[in-house]
């Protein structure tokens, strides 16, 4: 079966075809065409949504075509249509779910709204069948931080999130101040390799107790009053070690809880995706601790870490085989689903 999945909810425009094979466990990605619009939002030090939605009017056609022509395939061999519907930019989102909607109603394909976060968990699906449901997920990305356990490959459950900031968000606003371009996470991912990461004693977003909730503001606001006070004194910081302290606290934070989850929750897999799992230190932490804990470690290729289309194509196979179909009434919202 031939999938064709679109992504639209924040700054990259993306069509792919992804073919399905063998109840799922084989997943061959045909096509995955990314229009990236960082140039553009970089000028402003972040993603203007207004500038995001006519990018991507612009894009979506052009990527489409693209997406069926390097797949080798025509409207009519498509199986199943799937977009991301939530959570993420309204004008973003509405472009990508009105453009499948046409596509799928004007060639009579089964169509299906897509979450994006559990997109992102289904990006680790291309390629490794032995991923089976329940396991425990985490997704690190530029809007979320989430724990949950995974029922099925389409059905959650939450067991810990941020209160406030999502690591990505924090790791980009920490960029900036240091006067990197925007999306700043993977070069402050980069620079925390050359630091010393004891140099800066930072508060952990580990929040204490039980919970397996974080909180990334108290960290965030530490290193930029931290470089903001070296300014206005005139003492140098290393940016090196600077980095790589705020980097190391922040991993530090993340494997805390998902160890504490995987011991509360007994699972034998941890999947991890968004685009903070792209980070070398917090691969490198969790592959040590799963290895110690005898859990098996799965996230995505490097490539597939990031807003695509490829994943949410996955994803969509999954919800459409859990019996979730959408009609014209399709829409998009700006806000989480509900898991
Ligand atoms: O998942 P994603 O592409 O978009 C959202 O759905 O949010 O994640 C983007 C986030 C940005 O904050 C970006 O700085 C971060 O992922 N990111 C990284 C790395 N690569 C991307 N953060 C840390 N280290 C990286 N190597
Ligand atoms: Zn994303």
């Amino acid at each position: 079966m031939f999938v064709l999945g679109f992504e639209s909810s924040c700054d990259e425009t993306s069509a792919a075809v992804l073919e399905i094979n063998r109840d799922g466990r084989e997943q061959i990605i045909r096509s995955n065409v990314i229009a990236s619009q960082i140039d553009i939002h970089s000028l402003y030090g972040g993603v203007v949504p207004e500038i995001a939605s006519r990018a991507h009017v612009e894009a979506i056609s052009s990527v489409t075509r693209r997406a069926l022509e390097e797949a080798g395939v025509k409207p009519s061999d498509i199986g199943l249509v799937a977009v991301t519907a939530y959570p993420g930019l309204i004008g973003a989102l509405l472009v990508g779910v009105n453009f499948a909607k046409s596509l799928a109603f004007a060639n009579r394909i089964p169509l299906v709204g897509v979450d994006h976060l559990k997109a992102h968990i289904a990006a680790a699906y291309i390629g490794a069948p032995e991923i089976q449901p329940p396991f425990l997920g985490l997704i690190v990305s530029g809007g979320h931080t989430v724990l949950f356990r995974a029922e099925d490959y389409y059905s959650f459950e939450q067991i810990g999130s941020t209160r406030d900031d999502a690591i990505g968000e924090s790791f980009d606003k920490v960029a900036r101040v240091m006067g990197m371009p925007y999306p700043g996470g993977a070069k402050l991912d980069l620079l925390a390799t050359k630091g010393d990461p004891h140099a800066f004693a930072f508060p952990s977003p580990a929040l204490a107790g039980d919970t397996l909730d974080f909180s990334f503001s108290g960290i965030k606001t530490a290193a930029l009053n931290a470089l903001h006070h070296a300014r206005q004194t005139g003492q140098a910081v290393r940016y090196e070690d600077l980095a790589a302290s705020y980097v190391h606290t922040a991993v530090e934070a993340i494997r805390s809880k998902a160890e504490k989850a995987l011991k509360q929750t007994g699972a034998g897999q941890l999947v991890v995706a968004g685009g903070v799992a792209a980070n070398s230190h917090l691969r490198a932490s969790l592959s040590g601790m799963c290895k110690k804990l005898g859990v098996e470690l799965f996230m995505p290729a490097l490539s597939l870490c990031g807003d695509n289309a490829a994943m949410v194509a996955s994803a969509g196979y999954y919800a459409f085989r859990a019996g979730e179909s959408a009609g014209t009434e399709l829409n998009a919202s700006a806000s989480d689903g509900d898991w």
